[in-house]
């Protein structure tokens, strides 16, 4: 708190002049030199048909791209048509008297339980829904500006969507999600925390609680953003939508499925300009701080796998049951996991363009190849070996599979007429659910021939029609809850405007809430979100979807937050921080043009 007073006083009139640009030489081969040898090579390639010239040793001196190429870093956007209200709002942000007024509205909004849980039946059905009920009175009641202002529309009973005019109808609105629910409080855990989880108890650093930052702090976060902005005479030129989905932590299904389609269906695709929901955050990776910002996801795809062979008495069985047979086929699919490929363009690989441009304590052998894989397939090759060393690395680049669920057999002495297993695959953002199904109905057929099975995969007979067969090896789509790869968000060239208005935003809040003089002490990185949010329903909207908290942990560890454990808590000046975020964004989108 003191800080970020002192921070704005420093910031005051006006901000720092831009870092100077830093023109590293650039280093190897001049391009042009190195397309011309390039081309030269190719042509005698063609014409003696023999490997190309030269590739050894061109592939040595590489392209080294500077850090501007690698990782471009946008320089603070500050709200100017807008800029007297936001310098007064960040000056009322600094004062106590704001922080003890924030604090109570996310306490408040922490004390009503909104627990989700998976399996719901719809809502009128399912009698725990109601709990939203008194969720929307508190609403009400604390941001009575917003009320009045904005016009609400209820979808499926609990989703909220809130518009906020904007007088030139001609700009594509800004949309900003949250969700009101949080995942359920294991009773056995009450006696391990340290404040009951929905007592919103601030202790004078803390507000701890269930949902205290997941996800309260953004929705509430937004609640109080348009409360301050509409208190403080502000009318904005672009519409602001917010839309708060129910159930997120169970898949979104009752929730933002129903919002993405009324808003699909009022405001027709493409109708918003960007959508920010929660997502990825500050972390320190080789020594470097990075704001991620998630522009992509992976896929969802839960394959069932199901074996059926003739029953009997297992007095005298045959040399492999449905179990045995299904276990082989486990154990296949165990022992040839998708190869995971680093490809250029993929959030993944611009990420780590991001680690070689800045971050100090990354291997000078990887940041060397990276910054060469641009221009080489074998530096890119070195780099993907070096990162793969970390599983949770490749995890993220490639297509994952596990098996989590299994079931057959009925007796001891009776035959398995049956069994089945579930495989869960991640999907990497570059593949697709039809790849997968290519690749395991592919993976499979060697075995379902071995042990003479009839099979199907994907609705697909692959084994001859009609052939007699011992039994059947069926895959299919395990729940019809396949999710293919989010549509990746432009974070470079002429498409970029959207991220580069929330680069630049993040850059400002930095400089204003965390006193960061230097540019470059967080770098803003696209990235992608290992799991799934609300998002996934909200594809069409708009082409620039950013799944990013601005959450600064600093040197905490994100252990101490309790997401989705007990102890759950956020410390107030981070949330204030998310406040400023939230302000600043919404005044740059309204006088920005370029998105
Ligand atoms: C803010 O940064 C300036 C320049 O680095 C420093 O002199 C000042 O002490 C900092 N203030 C706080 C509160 O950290
Ligand atoms: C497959 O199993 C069926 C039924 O037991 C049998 O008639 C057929 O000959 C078997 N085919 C092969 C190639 O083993």
């Amino acid at each position: 708190m003191s800080k970020s007073s002192s921070t704005y006083a420093h910031e005051k009139d006006g901000l720092p002049a831009p870092a100077p640009s830093r023109q590293a030489p650039r280093r190897g081969l001049s391009r042009g030199l190195a397309f011309l040898l390039a081309a030269v090579c190719a042509g005698i390639a063609l014409y003696t048909l023999g490997p190309p010239c030269l590739s050894k040793h061109f592939e040595s001196f590489g392209e080294v791209a500077r850090k501007e190429e690698l990782c471009p870093q946008e320089d603070p956007l500050v709200p100017s048509t807008n800029g007297e209200l936001w310098k007064g709002l960040s000056d009322k942000y600094s004062t106590n008297g704001f922080l003890l007024e924030a604090v109570e509205w996310l306490g408040g909004a922490v004390r009503v339980p909104t627990e989700s849980y998976d399996q719901m039946l719809p809502v009128g059905q399912d009698p725990r829904w109601e709990v939203f009920t008194p969720f929307h009175d508190y609403l009400l009641s604390a941001f009575p500006n917003v009320h009045a202002t904005l016009k609400l529309t209820k979808v499926n009973t609990y989703g909220l969507v809130y518009v906020w005019e904007g007088s030139d109808a001609s700009l594509k609105p800004l949309l900003l999600t949250a969700h009101q629910d949080v995942v359920p409080v294991n009773p056995e855990s009450l006696n391990e925390w340290t404040h009951p989880p929905f007592s919103g108890y601030y202790d004078g650093e803390r507000v701890w609680g269930r949902g205290s930052s997941d996800d309260k702090s953004g929705l509430i976060g937004l609640m109080t953003t348009v409360e301050t902005l509409i208190k403080n005479d502000f009318k904005p030129t672009r519409t602001v939508f917010l839309a708060f989905g129910f159930d997120e932590e169970a898949s979104g299904l009752h929730g933002a499925t129903a919002i993405g389609k009324y808003l699909l269906e009022t405001y027709g695709e493409n109708a918003f300009s960007l959508l920010v929901d929660e997502g990825g955050d500050y972390s320190i990776e080789y020594g470097q701080a990075y704001a991620t910002v998630g522009t992509a996801e992976k896929g969802y795809f839960d394959v069932r796998v199901e074996v059926t062979s003739p029953g009997g008495h297992s007095s005298v069985p045959p040399a492999h049951t449905s179990i045995g047979i299904l276990a082989q086929l486990l154990v296949h699919v165990e022992a040839h996991p998708y190869k995971a490929e680093l490809k250029r363009g993929t959030p993944m690989y611009q990420k780590t363009q991001c680690l070689a441009a800045y971050a100090g304590e990354l291997p000078s052998k990887v940041r060397k190849a990276i910054e060469r894989a641009g221009s080489s397939d074998k530096a890119l090759r070195a780099a993907e070996k070096a990162l793969f060393a970390d599983p949770r690395f490749k995890a993220l680049v490639g297509t994952t599979s596990a098996v989590d669920l299994i079931a057959g057999g009925v007796k001891t002495n009776a035959l398995p007429e049956s069994a089945w297993a579930v495989v869960n695959h991640r999907i990497a953002t570059d593949s697709s659910v039809g790849a997968v199904q290519e690749h395991d109905a592919d993976l499979l057929h060697g075995l379902a021939r071995h042990f003479n099975l009839s099979y199907t995969a994907f609705g697909e007979q692959i084994s001859e029609k009609g052939a007699p067969a011992y039994g059947s090896l069926t895959l299919s789509d395990a729940w019809g809850a396949a999710l293919e790869p989010a549509p990746i968000t432009p974070s470079a060239g002429e498409d970029a405007g959207a991220f580069r208005l929330l680069a630049g935003t993040i850059k400002t809040v930095y400089r204003v809430h965390r006193n960061v003089t230097d540019d470059e002490t967080v770098i803003v990185s696209p990235g992608i979100m290992s799991g799934n949010t609300d998002t996934r329903h909200y594809w069409p909207l708009t082409k620039n979807i950013f799944r990013y908290s601005h959450s600064w942990s600093g040197d905490r560890s994100w252990l101490s937050r309790g997401v989705h454990t007990v102890n759950e808590a956020i410390y107030a000046d981070q949330y204030l921080e998310m406040i400023r975020f939230f302000t600043t964004l919404i005044l740059n989108a309204d006088e920005s043009r370029a998105i």
